[in-house]
């Protein structure tokens, strides 16, 4: 006898469940995804246990007769497709028909279902796969579905489910991501009688961030929108027996982003607080968090992540969604469009915002910030690569070691937001975190006040930025060191040595671009000693750093002559600038750790030499010098921050002035 045998259905379901459903919020998440699918306007999300002994979604959408509602519990049973050529275009959430069937086969399900149409609703209960009750119920239009008791039957699986705060705190993040990309909708989600959200419908994204994380972080946000007529390129035509010569050609569609992204001084330790919603689906994509990370470049160090909603909409033949069993993933058909579409319009928009730092707000905002917008252990999507890996649970204090070292395994967190704001530097935004857990923010309330505040904060948001940085006029210096200048929009004080580093930074960029960076010859030659693993460094770099105004000739065995430096760099400035490069690129590529962008050599460079050439502090500066560094400040892409991340100027508004006073 052969020893292949055919597994049953029930064990094919358990094994597709052991890829769809690896934790309450992977059912949150399929279950939402269905009644986003059928429309619904309204979901409940009721959990119990961090929705490990009860989860209950209930939705207002379409509902299913009799039969279908049967028919939804067979495997590979859909109403989204029809045929193989429909997986070109998916314009669900859904497709695979998987979902109901795996939930089914490792936990209890109850269904009660109906649509308009028909007169009676249907209820039916179905435990380990197995169908134990049908009966017709009278029920309003709409879907509930309740999974208990998950992984029953499974108890391998059971012993993998984490700390019941830490599946709720999962739940919290997936059911908020949802929330924030369907502002019209009204989530509710309630975790044994507390509600944690509730985010009735509102008419644009910046209220439904409000609604969540209150006005703090919707103050170190900023609007993006941009778009790109698509071009036919490469799209798969129908074969010629199937082509209707009657029917149009179909038009190749728009590329639409908008969203929200930081204010520079916002920075993250890590990329958990960057939402990706690509056709209203959540992903992760290696290539979008590349192009944000590069629109970021040299505006934040690279160590740090902005934090970013982006949603883009393309038609549905531009993306493969059928890549990951969990739906987690998917393929750009032209990525390296959607890559630079996506890099330059957030850069576009970083150069033209401007933003000025606050004054407070740059105070709170140390270069540590807290890991996540989301409470830590809420951060990675179920299915994700960072859940898989174990990394969903940390807390904001293990953040940098989580950073330095993604592998360790990290300490399981508690979710104590109240104890992790007072230890964060960020506090305001993991308050908003605990807010929204406690249930006490602004979230019950979508009050109109809220709306208005919203939209002040947007008018605030919009007053203050750099782009009049010509037109301040300075007053004279502190210490020597920073330029107090006064404009319509309130005092502003300006880091003079990192003013000028921008300055230097963007013009040396600039020329070596075009191949002219001025050069100095000194007098006498400078010699240099090095080590000879630093010689080996030097040989591989001479030819960029002679691009960038060196003139540097081997002098013995271990030594340097430099001939001539790049303008501004002098005497102990020049050989210290030349070692940083040397000790750098010593480091690159080979050693760097892993999680760090490699960044290039010639932005290195570009660096260094424009942070010892910039004007130190403690250097009085005359009226005329002050007006020309603003002038000069003013004419960069990036005014708001330093090569490293650090703002530049600060702006102690007019507003906050009154309101120190008491004026206001
Ligand atoms: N809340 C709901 N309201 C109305 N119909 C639903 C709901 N949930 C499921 N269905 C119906 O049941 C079918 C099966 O759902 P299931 O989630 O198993 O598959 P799917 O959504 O089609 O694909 P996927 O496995 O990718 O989620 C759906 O195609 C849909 O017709
Ligand atoms: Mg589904």
């Amino acid at each position: 006898m052969g020893r292949i045998r055919v597994l049953s259905d029930q064990v094919a379901n358990q094994i597709a469940a052991g890829e769809v459903v690896d934790r309450p919020a992977s059912v949150v998440k399929e279950l939402l995804e269905n009644s986003l699918d059928a429309g619904a306007t309204r979901i409940r999300i009721e959990v119990e246990a961090g929705g490990r002994k009860l989860i209950r979604i209930a939705d207002d959408g379409q509902g299913m007769n009799r039969d279908d509602a049967l028919l939804a519990f067979e495997r590979h049973a859909t109403s989204k497709l029809r045929s193989a050529d429909d997986l070109l275009a998916i314009a669900t959430l859904g497709f695979r028909g998987e979902a109901l069937p795996s939930i089914a086969s490792v936990a209890r399900v109850t269904l009660q279902t109906a649509t308009v149409e028909d007169p009676a609703g249907t209820s039916l209960e179905i435990a380990g796969g197995k169908i134990l009750r049908v009966e017709d119920a009278a029920l309003p239009r709409g879907t509930t579905i309740a999974v208990s008791d998950l992984f029953f039957n499974t108890p391998a699986r059971r012993k993998f489910l984490r700390a019941e705060a830490t599946e709720l705190a999962h739940v919290t993040a997936l059911v908020t991501h949802y929330a924030l990309v369907h502002p019209d909708k009204h989530f509710e989600l309630v975790s044994a009688s507390h509600t944690l959200l509730s985010a009735p419908p509102v008419a644009r994204t910046a209220e439904r961030i409000y609604q969540i994380f209150g006005k703090d972080t919707l103050a170190q946000l900023l609007p993006v929108a941009a778009e790109l007529p698509l071009e036919r390129v490469g799209l798969p035509e129908p074969p010629p027996w199937k082509k209707d010569p009657n029917e149009p050609p179909k038009k190749p569609g728009t590329l639409r982003l908008s969203g929200f992204y930081s204010k520079p001084e916002l920075q993250k330790l890590n990329r958990n607080s960057i939402y990706i919603f690509v056709n209203k689906r959540l992903i992760r994509d290696r290539l979008l968090l590349h192009a944000i990370t590069e629109a970021y470049r040299n505006v934040i160090p690279p160590t740090s992540s902005p934090v970013v909603l982006l949603f883009l909409e393309m038609p549905p033949e531009e993306v493969d969604v059928n890549v990951h069993p969990a739906k987690t993933e998917v393929r750009f058909r032209q990525q390296s469009l959607v890559h630079d579409f996506v890099r330059d319009s957030i850069r576009n928009a970083l150069v033209l915002s401007r933003p000025a730092a606050g004054f407070l707000a740059a105070l709170d905002n140390a270069p540590l910030a807290s890991p996540s917008l989301m409470p830590p252990a809420a951060s990675p999507l179920p299915g994700s690569p960072e859940a898989a890996s174990g990394n969903g649970s940390i807390d904001s204090t293990n953040a940098a070691v989580f950073e330095l070292t993604p592998k360790t395994p990290p300490v399981p967190a508690r979710l104590d937001f109240q104890e992790a704001a007072k230890g964060s530097r960020h506090p305001q935004i993991l308050e908003a975190a605990a807010a929204l857990l406690a249930g006490t923010s602004g979230s019950s309330s979508a009050s109109t006040g809220a709306l208005e505040t919203a939209a002040q904060v947007e008018a605030e948001q919009a007053a203050a930025n750099l782009n009049h940085l010509r037109s301040l006029r300075p007053m004279g210096q502190l210490r020597e060191s920073f330029i107090l200048a006064t404009g319509e929009d309130g005092l502003w004080i300006i880091d003079q040595h990192v003013a000028h580093e921008r300055v230097l930074f963007e013009k040396i960029l600039r020329d070596r671009e075009v191949e002219r960076v001025q050069r100095q010859h000194l007098l006498m030659p400078l010699l240099v000693e090095l080590k000879p693993a630093q010689m080996v460094v030097f040989a591989r770099i001479a030819e960029e750093l002679q691009q960038n105004g060196f003139e540097v000739e081997p002098f013995g065995p271990q030594t340097l002559a430099i001939k001539a430096s790049p303008v501004g760099l002098e005497g102990a400035e020049l050989e210290q600038t030349l070692a940083e490069i040397i000790e750098q690129a010593a480091a690159d590529p080979d050693e760097r750790p892993s999680n760090q962008p490699l960044i290039p050599l010639r932005t290195r460079i570009a660096a260094s030499i424009a942070c010892h050439s910039a004007i130190k502090v403690n250097t009085p500066l005359d009226p005329a010098r002050m007006e020309w560094l603003l002038l000069e400040l003013s004419k960069t892409d990036h005014p708001t921050s330093c090569p490293h991340g650090r703002p530049i100027a600060l702006l102690y508004s007019w507003k906050e002035i009154q309101r120190a006073f008491h004026r206001i």
